[in-house]
């Protein structure tokens, strides 16, 4: 018999929010929205029947048309993705679930073939490795084009109408995607931004626009409270070359700024998304010290080390992406020490709603209240 876990069953109060657990579900974007990023109607039911975890974060969530760098993902800018979204957020709070949306802009991550032919925007004219997913399939990425000084504030107002639509459509709070590369992360990092205006250059202008968007987000959420922050300061994607010359020093200067705004949380991506645990440099334990807010952890965490993480005192929560595609029940699941089942990955990105929202518990179908 496995040692059952405890730690990870336990209510928790994050910011003003009383959680039934301490397991997060991750953000996992899974491109089954429509051209115009509207989330169709059966992401109610998977996100409600995942809603069992203290807290559900939402796929990656484009802020802006000029933020989108995978086709079929969703957005949180017009009055129609809204509306979808306040199906979604009920479903999820009629089974006592508490849900945030994830608020992103991919910057250079992205391909002319979502711009009608125009480039990527990014704080530096430099290419990312890889590839992009476009309605056309993967395609290389490409150069993309550095952000005039100006372009930059109505970036953050972009952030600041995204955070009111979320408001609007429900959700109990915001999480800004400050990781993985993104737009945030490559102004933060000086392998990515080479500017050398206010946005450039020392520390303090490369935490700039990352801050500024902070601000205003939490401006519009009446503080920090509701108000959450992914890094991932050990990353090294997409892998063309070190990311950062000094990464601790890099995000030990941003949660000390962020700690400022009384922030909910931050969540954590401990090593290489998806990958690996290594640290590359970072020590997780002490940027967590850093931090007023919760500390969610991520990162390829089983039962036993999300148990092992709490019982040390290094986490408050600890999320899990990948166990919940296949898993609706995961929360049960961990509870009793039953089997996982995996998710095949041509169900990951894109297509309907099998492989999405049709993945029985252990009792069957899903069954929701109300
Ligand atoms: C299919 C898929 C989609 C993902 N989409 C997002 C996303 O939209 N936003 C994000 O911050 N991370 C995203 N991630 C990363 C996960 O949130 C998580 O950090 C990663 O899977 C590691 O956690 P795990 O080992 O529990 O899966 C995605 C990962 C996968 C596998």
């Amino acid at each position: 018999m496995p040692d059952t876990p405890k730690l990870l069953f336990q209510p928790f109060t994050l910011g003003a929010l009383p959680l039934r657990n301490r397991i997060v579900m991750a953000p996992l974007t899974r491109s089954r929205s429509s051209e115009d990023g509207v989330v169709p109607d059966y992401a109610a039911d998977y996100y409600a029947q995942r809603a069992s975890a203290g807290l559900v974060v939402s796929e990656a969530t484009n802020i802006s048309a000029q933020a989108r760098g995978y086709a079929m993902t969703p957005g949180i800018w017009t009055p129609a993705q809204v509306e979808a979204w306040r199906r979604v957020t009920r479903a999820v709070h009629a089974q006592g679930g508490r849900m945030m949306l994830q608020l992103w802009h991919t910057g250079r991550i992205s391909h002319p073939d979502l711009h009608g032919g125009a480039l990527p925007v990014a704080p530096s004219a430099i290419k990312p490795g890889g590839q992009a997913f476009t309605q056309g399939g993967l395609k290389d990425h490409v150069t993309p084009r550095a952000l005039e000084t100006d372009e930059i504030p109505p970036i953050v107002e972009d952030y600041r109408h995204a955070a009111q639509c979320a408001k609007d459509a429900g959700f109990d709070g915001v999480e800004i995607h400050s990781a993985n590369n993104y737009l945030l992360e490559q102004f933060i990092r000086d392998s990515t931004n080479q500017r050398t205006d206010r946005y450039g250059g020392a520390l303090e202008n490369r935490l700039r626009f990352p801050l500024d968007v902070v601000r205003a987000v939490t401006e519009v959420w009446g503080g920090g409270e509701r108000v959450g922050i992914r890094i991932s300061p050990g990353t090294t994607q997409p892998g063309e070359t070190p990311l950062d010359n000094d990464p601790m020093a890099t995000y030990a200067a941003y949660l000390d700024a962020l700690s400022g705004f009384g922030l909910m949380y931050v969540h954590d991506i401990e090593g290489v998304t998806q990958m690996s645990r290594d640290a590359n440099g970072i020590d997780y334990p002490a940027l967590r010290r850093r931090f007023s807010g919760a500390y969610i952890a991520n990162n390829n965490y089983t039962a036993e080390l999300a148990e092992k993480t709490l019982a040390e005192g290094n986490a408050d929560l600890v999320s899990f992406g990948r166990p919940f595609i296949a898993n609706p029940d995961l929360v049960e699941r961990l509870r009793t020490g039953a089997p996982l089942a995996e998710a095949p990955k041509q169900y990951w990105y894109g297509g309907d709603s099998t492989g999405y929202s049709d993945w029985p518990g252990l009792r069957g179908p899903v069954r929701l209240a109300g």
